[in-house]
């Protein structure tokens, strides 16, 4: 059985810090489905780790649909939650339920989070009303881009401040099981934690968030050249993965790969994966 959007918001009332990752593909998703973390977002920052975009925007319902389905396929516990992409759900209401269907009914996610604050908020009852599971994003959000001027923390200052709690409680008010804060000053970030019933999730956001989400590239370092402030790298795989394939090409040069071993002698019958390996 999956995890549900209720067990999040009893983690929060138990006080149960909830860690979250983004996966893409259906093999990260087993690794973090195994490594017990019990909600995963495929985030659109897929565009950006995954198609090499330099944002969120040029993703599509397409892109996200594919790739939530492999991610639920690589899964057996986490709640699953498919990103909704730019312009799939500020249209209008019904685009917003056709696209949030498609996540839910083909790529079989379980929520879709949306970005924005009391502008969204009657689409998110729109969506809640249908029965779908919405999750909130405030602060920074980066299908906004260009409208903010760049990757800007947001909140500062107290009217500002003020304006994201108040976002925050409309979300709520609309039907949210959750709320991403993303580049929130600590203090913020702390005062919409205390004020809703609904778990926060922090990304640069400091540690009075209920739960903590990461990009799992970041987390792994598998971008070398990348390194956010809010981000803590947790192994250094680009560079296990450079040495590893630097190593496999100079063995294919060397001629030491493959050995009579690692072949396939004739009438064996032997397949990969099978009972011989
Ligand atoms: O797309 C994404 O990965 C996100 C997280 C940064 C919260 O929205």
């Amino acid at each position: 059985m999956r995890i549900t959007t209720h067990e999040l918001r009893a983690m929060k009332r138990r006080g149960e810090p909830i860690p979250m990752v983004t996966a893409y593909d259906a093999t990260a998703a087993l690794l973090v489905d195994r490594a017990g973390i019990p909600a995963i977002l495929v985030g659109d920052s897929l565009g950006q780790v995954m198609l090499g975009y330099d944002s969120t925007i040029p993703v599509t319902i397409d892109d996200m649909v594919r790739a939530t389905a492999a991610v639920v396929r690589g899964t057996e516990r986490a709640l699953i939650v498919g990103d909704m992409p730019f312009m799939t759900y500020q249209v209008d209401t019904p685009t917003a339920l056709m696209n949030a269907g498609r996540l839910l009914q083909e790529g079989g996610a379980q929520a879709v989070k949306v970005e924005g604050g009391r502008p969204v908020a009657p689409v998110v009852k729109a969506l809640t009303a249908a029965g779908v599971a919405v999750m909130g994003h405030l602060g920074f959000t980066p299908q906004s881009l260009h409208q903010l001027g760049g990757y800007r923390v947001q909140g500062r200052g107290d009217a500002a401040g003020a304006a994201l709690v108040e976002d925050a409680l409309a979300l709520q008010e609309a039907g949210v099981f959750a709320v991403v804060l993303e580049l929130v000053p600590t203090e913020v970030a702390g005062t919409v934690t205390q004020r809703l019933e609904v778990p926060t999730i922090g990304i640069g956001a400091g540690p009075h968030c209920d739960g903590q989400i990461q990009v799992l590239h970041d987390a792994l370092g598998l971008l070398p050249d990348f390194r956010p402030r809010h981000a803590r790298r947790y192994a250094e795989l680009a560079q296990i993965i450079q040495d590893a394939l630097a190593r496999y090409a100079s063995d294919v040069r060397e001629k030491r790969f493959p050995t009579e071993a690692e072949s396939v002698p004739a009438g064996t019958g032997r397949r990969r994966g099978g009972p011989d390996g």
